[in-house]
């Protein structure tokens, strides 16, 4: 079980409590390549002059107090989880084009990192760009950090590639060593009574987890890299089905987030999976592991398409109430 990229991991007292709680590992919160991009082009008179000359900077160069921690923040947070806890400390970055902000990444590294995730969190606008240029470029950020980290990179992905497992093949040949499924999309809702975009920040709920499990049995034996599960696990019997679906590693936050003691809450989670395994026979987790994946389950189809028409076509109608 390991905590996700959260406000958590900027919190030394809470990463302590989490890990004696049983957190096998701890993902920091994000830099993203905004930021970093905006502490590169450093002193303010030169970011002045570039917005002036590039109005439309102004929408992607973020206000500094959109983010918690900066590069330094980050680095400091990490030497001292590192010389705080005994668990991997993931650093996270957060970017989707090829550049200088990249070689932050090696900085994290430096700094103790035993290993970094890559957000490719992107939401695309133009309709002249097609999905193949779009995976290129991601494609040629993955290459980048992992030619400048020593350490294992893993790619947090969206779920919407039109095939996530032909992606997570290219992922594997550019070198990262993970693939966790999937990021959450923040797509504001509507306010109806002002009709602009209300932006509050949902937590999630179990009902994300399904997608999810899918692509974990989708991916599991068939692509060169370990899984993490990212998204809808609250309870022992989500991780459980993460870990039936072939995940290495469940992520966990918003369960955390939501408890008034998130520690409490991530040792309930471990305790409840270890009873779920327990009770099924399993000594590890290893063994668990890809049993209910697409390779193995008595019914693949079940993972497939023809399960589409199957749920459709076996939906029974409620009686007619008139
Ligand atoms: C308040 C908050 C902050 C987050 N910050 C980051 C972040 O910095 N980088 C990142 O990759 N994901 C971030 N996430 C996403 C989580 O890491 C995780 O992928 C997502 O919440 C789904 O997991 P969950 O269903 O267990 O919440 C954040 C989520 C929340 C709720």
């Amino acid at each position: 079980m390991v905590v996700g990229a959260c406000p958590l991991g900027a919190d030394l007292a809470a990463v302590e409590a989490l890990v004696a709680a049983g957190a096998g590992a701890v993902v920091l919160p994000s830099l993203f390549e905004e930021q970093l991009v905006h502490e590169q082009l450093g002193a303010h008179h030169f970011l002045d002059a570039y917005v002036d000359a590039n109005p439309e900077a102004r929408s992607f160069l973020p206000d500094s107090e959109v983010f918690s921690l900066g590069a330094e923040g980050t680095l400091a947070q990490l030497q001292r989880l590192k010389a705080t806890v005994d668990v991997p400390v993931i650093a996270s970055v957060n970017g989707v084009t090829p550049g200088g902000w990249t070689s932050l990444a090696g900085e994290l590294a430096a700094a103790g990192a035993d290993a970094v995730e890559l957000n490719l969190y992107e939401v695309v606008t133009d309709s002249t760009v097609t999905s193949a240029e779009v995976e290129a470029r991601q494609l040629e950020v993955v290459t980048a950090v992992v030619e400048t980290v020593p350490v294992p990179v893993t790619v947090k992905v969206s779920a919407s590639y039109t095939s996530l497992p032909g992606f997570a093949a290219a992922l594997a040949r550019a070198g990262a060593r993970g693939i966790a499924c999937f990021n959450r999309f923040y797509q504001p809702d509507i306010d109806l009574d002002t009709l602009g975009l209300d932006r509050r920040l949902v937590l999630s709920t179990p009902a994300e987890l399904p997608p999810r499990l899918h692509a974990l049995a989708l991916l599991w034996g068939r692509v060169p890299l370990d899984l993490a599960c990212t998204g809808g696990v609250h309870t022992g019997a989500d991780a459980a089905k993460a870990v039936l679906c072939g995940a290495t590693v469940v992520q966990t936050v918003s369960a955390l987030l939501a408890a008034d003691r998130p520690a409490a809450a991530l040792g309930r989670l471990v305790s409840e999976l270890e009873a779920w395994l327990d009770e099924h026979g399993y000594r590890s987790v290893g063994e668990a592991r890809g049993a209910t994946a697409f390779d193995n389950v008595a019914d693949p189809g079940g993972w497939e398409r023809l399960n589409y028409a199957r749920m459709l076509q076996g939906w029974t109608p409620r009686p007619s109430r008139g």
